[in-house]
C-alpha cells in the first residue's frame, strides 16, 4: 500500500501502543501513529471541535499545545475555556452553558506536574456529552491508563518516554471510540500527518526497553529529589513521588508510580539558572525529555518562551525554574553533577 494509507511498520507499533493503553476495538486496532505529538494533539483538536463549539482545558499545559489550542481555535471559530481543575464546580458551571465538544487535559503536567482526577473528567464528560482527551505523555501507560477511567482518547508524544531514544519525533493517538477512529484515520491519511515507517520502527524497538529505563529513571528520580531536598540553594521541587505534593492522594490512586521528571527553583533566579547550565558536565541541555540521557532546560526561554509572562507567573513558571529529565545513568555520578553545578 501507498505509505500514507498505511504501513506495517506504523500499524504494528499502533497495536503495541494499543494494548499497552489496555484498548484493542474489536478485530481493530484503536490506535494511530502520527508525525509527532503535535500532529497527535490536532487531530483530536481537528477531529472534535466544531465552529461555535467550547474546548474546556485547564492552564499550565506543554506551551506548544496551549499555542496550537489558539491558532486552530481562530481558524476553525471555536471558544477556549482555560480553567483551574482543581476546582470542578467551575468546569461543570461552564459545561451548563456552553456547547462544549471536548475537555483536554495533560496529567502530570509539563513542566510543573500538577495531576488531574482523569476518572473525575471522564464522568463529567459522560454526564454533558463532551468528549474527553488525555496527554499521557509524562506518564506512559506503564505508569498510567486515561482509558480505564473513561477517557475516550489518548495522545501521545512518543518521542519522549516510548521511543526513549532521544532520536525519533512520532506521536501517537489511541480512543476507545470506534466512530472517532474512523474520522481521525480519514483525517491523518488526507492530511498526511501520519508517521514514517523509519520513525514507526525506531519507536518499536525503543519500545522494547520502556519497562527497564522507566525503572531505572523513577529510581534515580526518586533520590535525585531526596538530594535536591537538601540543597539551600533550591527553594522549590516539583515531582510527583514528594509525599507533601499537594495531590499525593490522587497521584496514588491513579498513577502505578511517580514519573521520573523533576522540576525545581533555584533561589537566585535567572542568573542561577544560567549559572547552571554553564556548569553541568554529566547531564545534557536539550529541548526533549524521556530520554535516556538526563537533559535539563529552562522552561521560561524554551518550552514556554511563547506564553504571555502574565500567564507564566500566575502559574509558577518563573527564571529560576529547572526541568530535569532524569535518565538512566549512573545515580552517583548524577547526584555529583548536580551538586557541583547548583553549588
Ligand atoms: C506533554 C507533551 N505533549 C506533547 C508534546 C509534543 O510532542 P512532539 O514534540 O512529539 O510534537 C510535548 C513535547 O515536549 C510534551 O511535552
Amino acid at each position: 500500500m501507498y505509505s500514507r494509507y498505511g504501513n506495517p511498520n506504523t500499524v504494528a507499533l499502533a497495536e503495541k501502543l494499543a494494548a499497552l493503553e489496555g484498548w484493542q476495538l474489536e478485530g481493530a486496532t484503536s490506535a494511530l501513529m502520527t508525525a509527532s505529538g503535535m500532529a497527535a494533539i490536532t487531530a483530536a483538536v481537528m477531529a472534535i471541535m466544531t465552529p461555535g463549539s467550547t474546548l474546556i482545558s485547564h492552564t499550565g499545559l506543554y506551551g506548544a499545545t496551549s499555542e496550537v489550542f489558539n491558532l486552530l481555535a481562530d481558524k476553525v471559530g471555536f471558544n477556549i475555556a482555560w480553567v483551574d481543575f482543581s476546582d470542578m464546580s467551575e468546569v461543570e458551571r461552564i459545561l451548563e452553558s456552553n456547547v462544549v465538544n471536548m475537555i483536554y487535559v495533560e496529567t502530570p503536567s509539563n513542566p510543573l506536574l500538577n495531576c488531574v482526577d482523569l476518572k473525575l473528567v471522564s464522568e463529567i464528560g459522560i454526564k454533558h456529552g463532551a468528549k474527553t482527551v488525555a496527554d499521557n505523555t509524562f506518564a506512559t501507560p506503564l505508569i498510567q491508563q486515561p482509558l480505564s477511567y473513561g477517557i475516550d482518547v489518548v495522545v501521545h508524544s512518543t518521542t519522549k518516554y516510548l521511543a526513549g531514544n532521544g532520536q525519533s519525533i512520532a506521536g501517537a493517538i489511541i480512543t476507545r471510540d470506534p466512530e472517532l477512529y474512523i474520522i481521525l484515520e480519514k483525517q491523518i491519511r488526507l492530511m498526511g500527518s501520519h508517521c514514517s515507517p523509519f520513525e514507526a520502527w525506531m519507536t518499536y524497538h525503543g519500545l522494547k526497553t520502556l519497562g527497564l529505563r522507566l525503572r531505572k529513571q523513577v529510581d534515580n528520580a526518586t533520590q535525585i529529589f531526596k538530594a535536591l531536598t537538601q540543597m539551600d540553594q533550591v527553594t522549590k521541587i516539583y515531582f510527583t513521588g514528594d509525599p507533601t505534593h499537594p495531590q499525593a492522594n490522587l497521584i496514588k490512586a491513579q498513577m502505578r508510580q511517580p514519573v521520573p521528571m523533576i522540576s525545581f527553583e533555584l533561589k537566585a533566579g535567572l542568573s542561577a539558572a544560567n549559572h547552571f547550565f554553564d556548569k553541568i558536565q554529566l547531564i545534557r541541555q536539550a529541548t526533549t525529555l524521556g530520554d535516556i540521557n538526563t537533559i535539563c532546560l529552562h522552561p521560561d526561554t524554551s518550552s514556554h518562551r511563547n506564553i504571555a509572562l502574565r500567564e507564566k507567573q500566575k502559574i509558577g513558571i518563573t527564571p529560576g525554574l529547572i526541568r530535569l529529565s532524569v535518565g538512566i545513568e549512573d545515580l552517583i555520578d548524577l547526584i555529583g553533577d548536580l551538586n557541583q553545578a547548583i553549588k
